[in-house]
């Protein structure tokens, strides 16, 4: 590959600007919306705490990381101590609660990896998945939430990535595209990448937060409002960023040796980690390390098709970002 081949462009990127932050705009979820996210919340947490008292509902994933569209599901995690209950059980037990009381396409699935039951609310009409003592997604949803605070860009550049990542069919995971979540750990990653660095390293500041779960040790810095002007000396704008983030991953990433790692600001070696052979089904084709899970490569679910794909359509985005008369719309075709 020829990394040099696109470094000047032919489009203003710059005329870009206007037309990506009015997509963004468009794309961020009313307050109603979030409104409606709480009420359901509150319904369930009423429901569930007749059964278990002591339990607890938190939202996770993108109703609460900051990162989500107006018509995203909503990610809940009961918290419970679970004695020598099953898990199946309980979600089997919740599914019986909702649907008495006139949830709809109520679904208790007790094989999946994350084990859940899924929901929709016919009121709101907002879907839910609903998982048990998931605290590391809890806590994890907390970084993302707290990394996009500190500068909006990272807001707007995850935006339009996943947006267009939706558009184009790369966000499904069980077709070996990536999930969500990975592609705004690609974003933060990013952002720590540039120079002068738009997002710092929260994982490698003073601890003022700290957690344990199931061994994991979750510490890094959370006064953000304190990183207010964090990224202000670079003055680039989102359309320079979304340009330089495709261009990165179609071009520059090397994806033979390198891991991005949000947890440590910078990239780490395959070798290092003993990603450079597939184990199993995790064949490492793209290297996304989980900032707390550190065993757990986000781009584990890629195989030898998805891993062209998903090339193919980096470079496509970077592509249109310089030659197309028209990139705003190209860009997220649908596929
Ligand atoms: N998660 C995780 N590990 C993964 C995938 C997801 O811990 N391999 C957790 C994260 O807390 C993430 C949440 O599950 O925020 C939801 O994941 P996902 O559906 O990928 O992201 P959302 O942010 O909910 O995006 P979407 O708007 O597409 O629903
Ligand atoms: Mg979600």
């Amino acid at each position: 590959r020829n990394h040099k081949r696109h470094t000047t462009c032919r489009n203003d990127i710059t005329m870009l600007n206007a037309p990506l932050l009015a997509l963004f705009e468009s794309l961020i979820p009313s307050d109603e919306e979030k409104l409606k996210q709480k009420q359901l919340l509150t319904l369930l947490e009423n429901l569930v705490r007749k059964e278990w008292p002591n339990a607890r509902l938190f939202l996770y994933g993108s109703c609460a990381n900051s990162f989500g569209f107006p018509k995203s599901d909503v990610d809940v995690c009961l918290q419970m101590d679970l004695g020598d209950i099953e898990k199946s059980e309980v979600l089997l037990k919740l599914a019986k609660i909702f649907e008495s009381d006139n949830l709809q396409n109520v679904q208790a699935l007790t094989r999946a990896r994350v084990p859940i039951v899924k929901l929709m609310d016919p009121v709101t009409g907002i879907s839910c998945d609903i998982c048990i003592n998931n605290v590391l997604a809890v806590v994890n949803t907390k970084l993302l939430h707290d990394y996009a605070r500190i500068d909006v860009r990272l807001r707007q550049l995850a935006f339009i990535v996943k947006h267009w990542a939706k558009s184009r069919g790369v966000n499904v995971t069980y077709q070996g595209t990536l999930s969500s979540y990975a592609y705004v750990l690609m974003c933060i990653h990013f952002l720590q990448q540039r120079r002068p660095s738009i997002l710092p390293c929260l994982q490698r500041m003073q601890v003022t937060y700290y957690i344990t779960v199931e061994d994991v040790e979750c510490a890094y810095f959370d006064q953000v409002e304190k990183l207010q002007n964090f990224g202000a000396q670079n003055r680039e704008s989102v359309a320079q960023l979304v340009w330089g983030f495709f261009h990165y991953w179609a071009y520059c990433h090397d994806y033979a040796n390198d891991v991005i790692s949000v947890r440590t600001g910078s990239m780490i070696s395959k070798r290092g980690k003993d990603w450079t052979r597939r184990v199993g089904n995790d064949r490492h084709l793209i290297c996304i390390e989980d900032p707390f899970e550190v065993s757990h490569d986000l781009g584990r679910v890629v195989d030898k098709h998805s891993i062209r794909v998903l090339r193919e359509e980096f470079e496509r985005a970077a592509e249109i970002m310089q030659y197309d008369p028209n990139p705003c719309v190209s860009l997220f075709e649908p596929y």
